[in-house]
């Protein structure tokens, strides 16, 4: 198999991967633009994202009250200048998204149609509907069309990222401080062979990891395989114990992914009701229903583990029913098909896991601690979020990524250099076919079960060290599955999922504070 180039390689086909994509290929049509993708191109978190982009758009609402909402719902951890820089650059990236055809809801004057959600103290979620992620993508997949010079390669998965550590004449300059990326090691599903892609710049944009729990409202792709791959290759990895849980994931056990329960619901007016029908929320924060997800997601376990019951609803029946079916078409119809009807009844919510506030370290430019390596999106930890991401700041977040990573290969494009390197083929020697996937598939499972037993929404020093141990026999098994067999998407999202889950836990017992997202019973 011969070693194929792209100039600039992406991994991953959501907001943040396309927009980087898109950015790069108009700016600079002689160069080649790669997407991988491991599932369809349209298949990503980014799709399934209904709040909307958090923007400053109307006149009384003003950057200083943006900033101050993210800071506070990030516990005052995130990067302050980082805080200003995506909440300033807003208004252009997404006049910039309108001008490539995105459509957002707005009224017959053409103003748009703001939501509100938690943590926010202004009205200023611009959505399409309750479907805004999907909305995105499809535009950002349309203009891709239109690019010759990106080539999108759908059902390919990136197994590794190469580096010196593969690069024979660079071997013995390895330094562990100073690594750089030359492309990365790709399985091609369709043919089952792994391929050899070298790139001058390669950018991590896998999204998240919402599949190391067993209740996730991310999709079944989301194994947090460029964490994984940047870990592996030594990049930093940041503030992964930040681990956000949607307080309202539609209550169906057994069903995963959890359907989302969008936070614009409760924006839209909705009580956080127990089993007796009381509002709890008054009673923890003065923000009630609007308070940040870490508040309101550890409001409605304490909740549940004080009463014992299953979960809590979510009351729409005061709202104007109307005006709810306009905005949540998509919600009400779920909840329909499964016999809810919003306008009657109550619908049955917990908390699910749902968004990384850490990941990839990067600078302002996207860039990781990998010369060459960039990162953006979920996999990505910008110090935007601080320990609690304030809802409807990852789509933006990408947006302001993808353009200044783009921005950073375009004004860098005489770094590219031409030079043939001697990299090696996967070695795949000793391994043969596996004869059923049965360990690989009980491995998933037992992983997800540790994380959302014992690293969730509540952690301890015990619960973590036990979690550690169970992991630690999760990750020995699969590393004898992985040296013997040859490689499957589902071994490699497994061997993802063991290196995101031990991170967690990791940097878990390495917290000394209570902050955001991240509540240990030993530090109260
Ligand atoms: C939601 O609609 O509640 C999710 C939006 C987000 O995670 O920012």
């Amino acid at each position: 198999m011969s070693v194929k180039h792209f100039d600039v390689l992406i991994l991953g086909s959501g907001v943040a991967g396309l927009s980087t994509a898109i950015k790069t290929a108009k700016a600079l049509p002689d160069v080649s633009v790669g997407v991988i993708t491991k599932s369809f191109d349209y298949e990503s978190n980014t799709k399934y994202a209904q709040g909307g982009i958090a923007v400053v758009w109307d006149k009384l609402d003003s950057f200083e009250s943006h900033i101050e909402d993210t800071l506070k719902a990030g516990d005052y951890l995130n990067d302050r200048e980082v805080v200003r820089m995506v909440i300033e650059e807003a208004p252009k990236r997404l006049n910039e998204l309108i001008a490539w055809g995105a459509e957002f809801d707005a009224d017959k004057k053409g103003n748009y149609d703001l939501g509100k959600e938690g943590g926010h103290s202004a009205n200023r979620i611009i959505h399409h509907k309750d479907i805004t992620g999907f909305e995105i993508e499809t535009t950002l997949l349309e203009q891709v069309k239109n690019l010759p010079n990106i080539t999108t390669l759908q059902h390919h998965f990136a197994i590794d990222l190469i580096t010196d550590h593969h690069v024979k004449e660079k071997i013995t300059k390895f330094d562990k401080a100073n690594i750089t990326c030359y492309g990365a090691y790709v399985l091609d599903e369709n043919t089952q062979e792994i391929e050899t892609y070298t790139a001058h710049k390669v950018v991590v944009a896998t999204g998240g990891a919402g599949q190391v729990y067993a209740s996730t409202t991310n999709p079944i792709i989301a194994t947090g395989d460029g964490i994984a791959i940047a870990y592996r290759a030594k990049a930093k990895i940041k503030d992964i114990e930040f681990v956000q849980f949607h307080p309202t994931a539609l209550y169906q056990p057994g069903v995963s992914p959890a359907f989302l329960i969008s936070e614009a619901v409760r924006g839209f007016g909705a009580h956080l009701v127990n089993k007796k029908g009381e509002r709890f929320m008054f009673k923890i924060d003065e923000r009630g229903e609007l308070a940040s997800r870490d508040i309101v997601a550890r409001a409605i376990d304490n909740e549940l583990n004080i009463s014992g019951e299953d979960c809590v609803y979510l009351d729409c029946r005061h709202l104007d029913f109307d005006k709810f079916l306009e905005h949540f078409p998509n919600i009400y119809e779920k909840c329909m098909s499964i016999g809810i009807d919003a306008k009657k009844d109550l619908i049955p919510v917990v908390p699910a896991c749902h968004y990384f506030c850490g990941g990839i370290e990067v600078d302002k430019q996207g860039k990781s601690s990998i010369k060459n390596m960039y990162a953006c999106g979920e996999a990505s930890c910008t110090g935007l979020h601080g320990a609690n991401r304030l809802a409807s700041n990852s789509l933006l977040e990408a947006l302001v990524y993808g353009h200044n990573i783009a921005n950073d290969i375009i004004e860098n494009k005489k770094e590219f250099e031409n030079k043939e390197l001697n990299v090696p083929k996967w070695d795949a020697e000793g391994t043969i076919a596996p004869k059923e996937l049965i360990l690989i598939k009980h491995n998933r499972r037992a992983l997800q079960t540790v994380m959302s037993d014992f690293v969730a929404i509540v952690r301890s020093n015990q619960r973590l060290s036990k979690a550690l141990k169970k992991l630690d026999e999760i990750y020995l098994d699969t590393e004898e599955i992985y040296k013997t067999t040859v490689l499957s998407p589902q071994l490699c999202e497994l061997r993802n999922l063991n290196a995101v889950a031990y991170l967690v836990v990791k940097q878990s017992q390495k917290r000394k504070e209570n902050k955001g997202a991240f509540y240990s019973l030993d530090l109260v």
